[in-house]
């Protein structure tokens, strides 16, 4: 039992994962692309994160690009047998460090096959079809085509769940409406909440929603209102935002990413952190000032 066994597990297909677990995106070099700063720094963090028990770890081989898979095999092979490996595909980087649009299904496959090699796996738990955003965000296009593509390989046994991440809840529904869809992965935190809706509904269908940006990415998280309830609790303001979205609903998985030891064992810490009624209700009026609906 460690501390963030206190923040409880949920299932992720037919595996029990804790809730708070740890997103890998941050270990590469700066904008996501190339080797990290400190190459141990990054080792170390993983098997910190292993070592307090998080046994969930979300990445892509676009990250670097392979950068961040070499690092969590380095670090981590052989796999303890309860960890669960999450990945995406959907994107390719340039050599200039864009990211470009791999939707086609040989874009899919080859993605799939990349992240199968650079991690050292026979097939991954769960594979994400990421929907690339267009230049206005999210949009209701069909993800049939792509969708499909990825059943395909799961029926191959490349993959044994699917997800899906950047979706609306049209594609949600189009996506499960062709196969089990085990998680969601949207950009959800204390300050952007426009899947208010569509959490609630996959937490009665059972379904894992997993908010990338828990702490805001790039920029993290600031505000006031923020910083009070934390004082108050004798905590950090990233812990609070980080307990906000576990109490948020149940079917909340987090991956807070980090460089950090010290900042991943403060995330970590979060699992334990209690919210009051009267801390929620100061916490939820920052979604609706900053623009919720
Ligand atoms: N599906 C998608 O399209 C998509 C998009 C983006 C991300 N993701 C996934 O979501 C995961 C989480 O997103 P993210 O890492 O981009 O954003 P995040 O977790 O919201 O925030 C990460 C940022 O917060 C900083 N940070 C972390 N802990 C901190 C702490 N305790 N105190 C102060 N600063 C702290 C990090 O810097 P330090 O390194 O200095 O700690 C980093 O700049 C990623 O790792 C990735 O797996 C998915």
């Amino acid at each position: 039992m460690t501390m963030i066994d206190q923040a409880g597990s949920v299932t992720l297909g037919n595996r029990a994962v804790k809730r708070m677990a740890y997103g890998a995106m941050q270990l590469a070099g700066p904008h996501v692309f190339g080797p990290p700063k400190d190459r141990d720094a990054a080792i170390a963090v993983l098997r910190t994160a292993v070592a307090e028990g998080v046994n969930h770890i979300d990445t892509s081989d676009f990250y670097g690009p392979h950068v961040v898979n070499q690092l969590i095999r380095e670090a981590l092979f052989p796999y303890p047998d309860d960890l669960v490996i999450v990945t995406k595909v959907g994107a390719v980087r340039g050599d200039d460090g864009s990211w470009n649009a791999a939707q086609e299904p040989d874009q899919l496959r080859a993605a799939v096959e990349d992240n199968l090699r650079n991690l050292g796996l026979s097939r991954i738990e769960v594979v994400n079809f990421r929907i690339h955003p267009g230049h206005h965000g999210r949009g209701d296009h069909s993800i049939a085509r792509s969708f499909e593509a990825m059943v395909a390989m799961q029926a191959e046994g490349l993959i044994r769940h699917l997800g899906i991440s950047n979706a609306t809840a049209v594609q949600v529904a189009e996506a499960r409406a062709i196969a089990p869809v085990v998680c969601v992965q949207n950009q959800y935190n204390l300050a952007h909440r426009e899947d208010d809706a569509l959490i609630d509904a996959l937490a009665a269908d059972g379904i894992a929603y997993v908010p990338f940006f828990p702490l805001g990415g790039f920029t993290p998280l600031q505000f006031s209102r923020l910083d009070a309830v934390a004082q108050q609790l004798d905590a950090s303001p990233m812990q609070v935002a980080l307990a906000w979205l576990l109490r948020r609903s149940p079917n909340i998985l987090l991956i807070p990413g980090t460089s950090s030891v010290a900042h991943l064992r403060e995330n970590l810490a979060a699992a334990a952190l209690d919210l009051s009624a009267e801390a929620m209700a100061t916490l939820d009026a920052i979604g609706s000032s900053s623009g919720r609906a």
